[in-house]
């Protein structure tokens, strides 16, 4: 039998963009196999229509004109892979208020706008994908979307930002900050604004959506606890490498009864726990419920090629599916309200800077007492003229720990910064041991 002939237009051509042509033209033959059409890109959007290409698009192909595809009714799938909240997001939403599925890699957009493009799909009668805005590769939308429908997922933890896992795993081999980020960006990692990654927002973005989907309410982006990777230094990579443990930037969306809490920010992960071993440019997310207890997928979370992989997988889904009633609507059924952030409870490592002389250990104690943070693990050190604390805590509210902290700054004895860092371990910190 003739395969259907599918003609499809890309809303940017760049990293992605160009990987998601030469796969769709690489894997025709087998997209064929096992879905009778043939997805054929007829057009893409660009602002450079004579800039060189990573693929080549073809005579006729590129436009800088978004008219071109928006007045060209015989597109059947449109994927956004150009990034950046405007003009994307008015293009995605006249594509689907006119009936055009969309299939989008851009978290930024989906996080910021979610309410109004499902309202637009909803509209158009037609769907709207988002697989490859989180985590690139990991099929992880599909898995809590499909297969854990009827599993209650109460906690996601997740390595979601290749760029920074990527910086954090060189410091661990000694490598500088700055050289890092240079080869993230070299090797199409990073985002056009690369303090997007190292700030923690690309990973704040897809973890709100993340928390959309598995909590089934909308997790809006400024409810997002935030803080990127700017303040680790080797110093802290050292102390957590002693204590066997690795800093990882960590994104994190929990269920406490009925509230939600989201947060992204630097973590101490045990070297025992699954989230230890992800290196590189490599992510992972580990999803616990009722059912399942715990899940992890990890693979690739940033490139061209495997981002490419989970846009191509979505077109080809909304190609299989349009028709069957199988709509990929809007996961979001309940409405949810926020945990306040200084709530939630955690282990922490801190790492605090005070003057070398009796009473100071005493002082520290004192505040930390004051609220409520038991120490599980203390180790000092001598440098210069003062000691350094090593202090890993019990469980403890976040507020708490943040407010001890700002009494412990402002003792008389306080000499540099203090840090305050969540430990993530399965084993329990009292197991934790200082090499
Ligand atoms: P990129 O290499 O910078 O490519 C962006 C493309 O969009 C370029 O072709 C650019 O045109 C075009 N474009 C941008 N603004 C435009 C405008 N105003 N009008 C017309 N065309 C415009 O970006 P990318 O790395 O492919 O990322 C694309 C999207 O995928 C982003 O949302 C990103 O977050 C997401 N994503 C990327 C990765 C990754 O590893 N790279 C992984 C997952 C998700 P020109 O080429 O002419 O400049
Ligand atoms: N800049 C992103 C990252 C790309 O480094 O994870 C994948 O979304």
């Amino acid at each position: 039998m003739a395969a259907v002939d599918v003609p499809v237009a890309l809303l940017g051509y760049g990293t992605v963009g160009a990987a998601v042509h030469r796969l769709l033209e690489e894997s025709a033959d087998e997209i064929e196999r096992a879905t009778g059409h043939r997805l054929r890109v007829t057009r893409a959007l660009v602002r450079d229509t004579g800039k060189d290409r990573g693929f080549s698009p073809g005579p006729g192909v590129l436009t800088d004109d978004i008219q071109v595809i928006l007045g060209d009714p015989s597109i059947q799938v449109v994927a956004e892979v150009m990034g950046g909240v405007e003009p994307a997001g008015s293009h995605v939403l006249e594509l689907l208020r006119s009936g055009r599925p969309v299939v989008t890699a851009n978290k930024q957009l989906v996080a910021r706008r979610g309410t109004e493009l499902f309202e637009a799909a909803a509209a158009g009668g037609v769907q709207l994908r988002f697989e490859a805005s989180v985590c690139a590769a990991i099929p992880v939308i599909k898995v809590l979307r499909e297969s854990l429908i009827v599993t209650n997922v109460h906690r996601v933890l997740g390595i979601v930002n290749g760029t920074t896992n990527f910086i954090l795993s060189a410091m661990e081999e000694g490598r500088s900050y700055d050289d890092a980020l240079a080869e993230a960006q070299r090797l199409g990692f990073a985002e056009a604004d690369p303090t997007e990654d190292v700030g923690g927002l690309d990973a704040a973005a897809k973890t709100a959506i993340l928390a959309t989907v598995a909590f089934g309410s909308r997790v809006p982006l400024e409810w997002v606890e935030v803080e990127g990777i700017e303040g680790v230094t080797l110093d802290h990579v050292a102390a957590a490498r002693a204590l066997d443990m690795h800093v990882k930037l960590i994104g994190r969306a929990t269920l406490v009864g009925d509230r939600v809490d989201v947060r992204v920010g630097p973590a101490f992960v045990d070297g025992h726990h699954p989230l230890a071993a992800v290196e590189g440019a490599f992510n992972a997310v580990m999803l616990h419920g009722d059912a399942i207890r715990e899940i992890t997928l990890e693979g690739p979370g940033a490139g061209g090629i495997e981002t490419a992989s989970a846009v191509v997988a979505d077109m080809v889904s909304v190609v299989g599916t349009t028709g069957t009633g199988f709509l990929q609507n809007d996961p979001v059924w309940r409405h949810l309200e926020r945990l306040p952030p200084g709530d939630l409870t955690s282990p922490f490592y801190l790492r605090l800077e005070v003057e070398d002389r009796a009473g100071v250990l005493a002082r520290i104690a004192q505040e930390l007492a004051a609220e409520s943070v038991s120490v599980a693990q203390l180790v000092q050190q001598t440098a210069d003229d003062r000691a350094v604390l090593h202090i890993v805590t019990h469980d403890a509210a976040a507020g708490r720990v943040n407010a001890a902290l700002t009494a412990i700054r402002a003792l008389p004895e306080a000499r540099g910064e203090a840090t305050a860092i969540p430990v993530i371990s399965s084993r329990g910190v009292a197991e934790l041991g200082w090499a």
